[in-house]
């Protein structure tokens, strides 16, 4: 199997009037079935180095590899299918639409998707809305949905292509620490069944969830960890509900 995610001395320059230097040769590989934590400072490159990983935007030099695929020499519409098929997407702000159910939430990529599956985009929907918990929240709209049940949807929305990789910016920032626990639990059950993740976050605490932390500081990676002790989501929230007894 190929590495999942291949990087070569990516550099990035905004161009403005005092040009900003925000990654200056980032190298990292990451294989299949890793979950990766990205710390640093605000302002470290962080989310310029999740967009290029995500393909959405493109380096100023230096090269990437994704899945085997080299994603230098693509053009815009090679790199919306690459993106739609390889990649799935988590957000802070969870970024759903509104007065929409879970369920169209989900199938929304399928629909845009130029290479149709065989499976019916409803079907692969709602199989991606059980995965997370969802069951019985299908015809919710989002409004109608708690916070930590909106990035739930937005999880199963990132899993409806199959992605070879889940990119999530912040995922928990907009939650409380209960909440949080809950949706690391998810992560971490995904990613024992294969499914390789990229996280930023803020926390060293929810770094604890991951199994490896690479850190970022002005646009370099400064350090790249094994995570010793791995937190277990699911068992601490067992012990959180116990304390309260719920
Ligand atoms: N579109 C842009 N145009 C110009 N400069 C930008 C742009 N996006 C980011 N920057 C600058 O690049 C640097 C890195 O920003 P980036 O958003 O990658 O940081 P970050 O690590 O994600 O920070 P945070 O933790 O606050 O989200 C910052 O100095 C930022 O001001
Ligand atoms: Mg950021």
């Amino acid at each position: 199997m190929p590495e999942v995610i291949q990087t070569f001395d990516l550099k990035k320059t905004y161009p403005l009037e005092e040009p900003v230097h925000a990654l200056r040769g980032v190298n990292l590989t990451i294989g299949p079935g890793e979950f990766v934590s990205i710390m640093g400072a605000s302002g470290s490159g962080k989310s310029t180095f999740m967009n290029i990983l995500g393909c959405l935007d493109r380096p100023t030099s230096g090269s990437y590899e994704l899945d085997g695929v080299k994603v230098g020499g693509l053009s815009r519409n090679e790199l919306a299918d690459i993106r739609n098929e390889k990649i799935g997407f988590v957000f802070q702000g969870f970024n759903l639409l509104s007065r929409t159910s879970a369920l169209e939430n989900v199938e929304l990529p399928l629909v845009y998707q130029r290479k149709k599956s065989k499976i019916k985009p409803k079907d692969k929907a709602m199989d991606c809305l059980v995965r997370v918990g969802l069951a019985d929240r299908m015809g919710h709209q989002t409004q109608q949905l708690s916070g930590g049940q909106q990035q739930r949807v937005a999880i199963a929305r990132s899993l409806v292509n199959d992605p070879a990789l889940i990119l999530a910016d912040e995922p928990t920032g907009n939650l409380d620490s209960r909440t949080s626990l809950d949706l690391m639990g998810l992560f971490q059950e995904l990613n024992q069944q294969g499914i390789t993740i990229v996280l930023v976050t803020h926390e060293p605490d929810i770094a604890m969830f991951t199994k490896r932390c690479v850190e970022m500081r002005d646009g370099l990676i400064v350090r790249d960890t094994p995570i010793e002790e791995q937190r277990d989501a699911k068992l601490e929230l067992e012990e959180f509900s116990g304390v309260i007894g719920i």
